[in-house]
């Protein structure tokens, strides 16, 4: 039987929200705006870059990588049409490669589809390869001034705030009661002309900056908030007591091996296989482990050496998503013969080391093992 389409009610007994007043907040963040480079423009391009780059890491740290970026493709042509290896290399360092892959495949079909040029039409963007409806919302609103709602980890932690909304951020119903509140805002401050242009991309960029800095997870600085006076939370003296997130899920230790094999100045690399994890990118030979266990004998049995003169480094550790990484690694001076070794290989020099794509955990470890990488 062919299921029904899902209709979407509002809770019984739920009413629209009592929203906040957008002035003070607009007020607000045209005072204390951070001087953020990509504030300065309104090209959508360079807005989507800073957003997408911006859901990997903090605002200090994606300074130079979207200046660097821009610098080297500064339109959606020149990331269109660019080498994946350059694209990979310029996102080098901030993790989740496939964010940097679907910018690429986004920019290749607003090429072919849209002249190489981001349509001011919500539904259009949306529809973009890695473009979800936070991403979506933000480019909509910054860089076109559209009253598109935008939420993240920020605005839900001023919007369960400010509204005192219980339960968990990521359930569906508080999830739809809060990207309710935040279509709210952004339309009010849309409908009031006396705000001022550019004012929905203001209202957002507010939400996201008061949460960035002063409403802060544990330290909130409460005397100094635009909303203080329209804070349930803060009313009740329960501020830091939402947004009431679900426990965290476990942990889980995972194990790899690492060979750094020298063969006078080059370095083995191997390239990452197109259906792994960070397909493309390259890395010192590394197997997944059992927690215990040698790493020098495993590896000498998948490289087919005999007996290398394994050096033991100390171990490596790093956090993906909810993965603890140990890496162990060896290194010894020998040539595994690469005919009998399935994988595409290569051996590299110090400063060709330095050009190839290379993912964070491995590039750590090139900077703390070769010479001058
Ligand atoms: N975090 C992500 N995008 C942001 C923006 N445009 N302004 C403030 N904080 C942000």
């Amino acid at each position: 039987m062919k299921s029904k389409p899902r209709v979407v009610h509002r809770l019984p007994g739920t009413r629209p929200e009592a929203l906040p007043p957008v002035k003070p907040l607009l007020d607000w963040f045209d005072i204390h705006a951070r001087d953020l480079p990509w504030r300065k423009t309104r090209d959508p391009y360079a807005v989507w870059i800073s957003e997408v780059m911006l859901q990997q890491t903090q605002v200090k740290t994606v300074v130079a990588y979207w200046e660097r970026w821009m610098r080297e493709l500064p339109d959606i042509g020149s990331l269109a049409e660019a080498a994946e290896e350059r694209v990979l290399k310029l996102w080098e360092g901030l993790g989740y490669y496939s964010r940097a892959r679907n910018l690429q495949r986004a920019a290749q079909r607003l090429a072919a589809l849209h002249g190489g040029r981001f349509p001011a039409v919500p539904s259009d963007i949306l529809e973009l390869p890695g473009i979800g409806r936070y991403t979506a919302g933000a480019i909509a609103s910054i860089a076109f001034d559209l009253p598109e709602p935008i939420l993240d980890g920020n605005v839900i932690r001023v919007l369960t705030r400010v509204l005192a909304i219980p339960g968990d951020p990521k359930s569906r119903a508080v999830s739809d009661r809060l990207w309710d509140a935040a279509s709210g805002l952004v339309r009010g401050a849309a409908a009031a002309a006396d705000l001022g242009p550019r004012r929905c991309g203001r209202l957002n960029q507010g939400l996201m900056e008061l949460g960035a800095t002063l409403c802060s997870p544990t330290g909130p600085q409460c005397d100094r908030c635009p909303w203080q006076a329209s804070c349930s939370a803060f009313r009740s003296g329960q501020v830091t007591a939402f947004p009431q997130t679900a426990a965290r899920p476990t942990t889980t230790a995972r194990y790899f091996a690492t060979a750094v094999l020298q063969d006078h100045h080059r370095y083995l690399v191997r390239r990452r296989d197109a259906e792994s994890i960070n397909a493309g990118f390259w890395e010192f030979p590394s197997l997944e482990t059992e927690a215990s266990g040698d790493p020098g004998p495993l590896l000498s049995r998948w490289l087919l050496l005999t007996d290398p003169a394994w050096i033991r480094h100390p171990d490596l550790r790093h956090s993906i998503t909810r993965y603890r990484i140990t890496q162990r690694v060896v290194s010894a001076k020998a040539r595994p013969d690469l005919l009998r070794l399935p994988g595409e290989w290569r051996w590299v020099t110090s400063e060709e080391l330095d050009g190839l794509a290379l993912t964070g955990a491995h590039r750590r470890l090139a900077r703390s093992m070769v010479p001058s990488a």
